[in-house]
């Protein structure tokens, strides 16, 4: 049937014409509902003890394990870009069973924190703001078994044994300057046992990025590359299962019980569902983590001309911001920021 619109008649009855909205760049930039900015984003950086020269990841085209020296190098960028903030991940020269490394006063992540922290204080343009100094509070990177935790007799790992551990992290990142705590081992309970370490400490201000909703994931691949993971087997008794949504959705709420001020989902790409739900469902802000296997994929194909790389960074970020995210980590925050600002 015909509809009569004003003195005209359309021939083929149709009324409305979304494509009138995608008819020039300047239409499709003024109707955009997403849009993404440098602060959203936050950087993850790896920093290796007893480096000296920054070593380039093979399974992470364009990422480095850095020196002490060039990781402050890449912290002033990621100031001067605006960017949201930097995630520092540490990978000492001696890890144990343990993980002794991790809240020792100068092991390779308080090291780097400190300096970090220098960094970010100095040398700002008048009025930006600081981005968020932010570290991984986890055990994997300094266990000589891999695990994210310490082992009971026979292998399995000791959720309640580690929880100290991590409590002890905690308190060490925040003497060394992080803003956030990012509690990313799975353990039960490893947000509010951190969260009365840190009070204990005088750290009342220091906030706690929860990883709830983390997947067992094959997309961690490379990320094993970027801190000499020696893990055998797999994580499957902490991390989530893949098939489940509902309870991710649990562990956000036992994290915001236990004291969390965000929560963050993980990987991404796979799990925006997830992420829509945790959007919905909470009123903390909520991140999400592009990991190094979404990265690779992206730079393979692309290294290999099968897809537009650039292109297909932007839909990957912009979609996960379109999911619900309100921060994202990816290692393509710097070259991203340079693109929208
Ligand atoms: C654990 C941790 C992992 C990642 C971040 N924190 C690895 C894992 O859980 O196996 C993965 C990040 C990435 O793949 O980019 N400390």
């Amino acid at each position: 049937s015909q509809t009569e619109r004003g003195t005209t008649v359309s021939t083929t009855g149709i009324v409305y014409r979304p494509r009138r909205l995608r008819a020039t760049p300047g239409m499709r930039r003024l109707v955009a509902e997403t849009r993404l900015h440098p602060a959203d984003l936050v950087l993850p950086l790896f920093v290796k003890e007893g480096l000296s020269e920054p070593a380039p990841l093979a399974s992470m085209p364009g990422q480095v394990q850095h020196t002490e020296d060039s990781l402050l190098d890449a912290v002033r960028a990621a100031r001067d870009a605006g960017l949201g903030g930097v995630m520092l991940f540490g990978i000492p020269a001696i890890k144990d069973a343990s993980g002794s490394q991790g809240d020792a006063v100068d092991g390779i992540l308080q090291r780097a924190l400190r300096a970090s922290r220098k960094v970010l204080d100095e040398g700002l343009a008048p009025g930006a703001p600081t981005p968020v100094l932010m570290a991984d509070t986890c055990l994997d990177e300094f266990t000589d078994h891999g695990h994210c935790g310490v082992l009971t007799g026979d292998g399995a790992v000791d959720n309640d044994a580690t929880l100290a551990r991590y409590a002890s992290m905690a308190v060490a990142q925040a003497r060394a300057g992080a803003d956030v705590i990012s509690p990313s081992g799975m353990m039960d309970g490893q947000v509010a046992m951190i969260r009365d370490a840190l009070d204990d400490a005088g750290f009342i201000d220091t906030s706690i990025l929860a990883y709830s909703a983390k997947y067992a994931s094959a997309f961690y691949g490379p990320f094993r590359e970027a801190v000499d993971s020696e893990l055998k087997g797999d994580r499957k008794t902490y991390q989530m299962d893949f098939a489940n949504a509902r309870e991710g959705l649990r562990e956000a709420d036992l994290d915001l019980a236990e004291g969390a001020d965000m929560v963050i989902v993980k990987p991404a790409g796979s799990y925006l569902d997830v992420l829509r739900a945790v959007a919905d469902r909470s009123d903390v802000p909520v991140a999400a983590y592009q990991v190094s296997g979404e990265y690779a994929m992206i730079e393979a194909a692309g290294a290999n001309g099968w897809i537009d790389r650039d292109r297909a960074v932007l839909e990957s970020v912009t979609s996960i911001k379109r999911a619900g995210a309100d921060v994202i980590l990816t290692y393509w925050a710097l070259e991203l920021a340079e693109w929208i600002k």
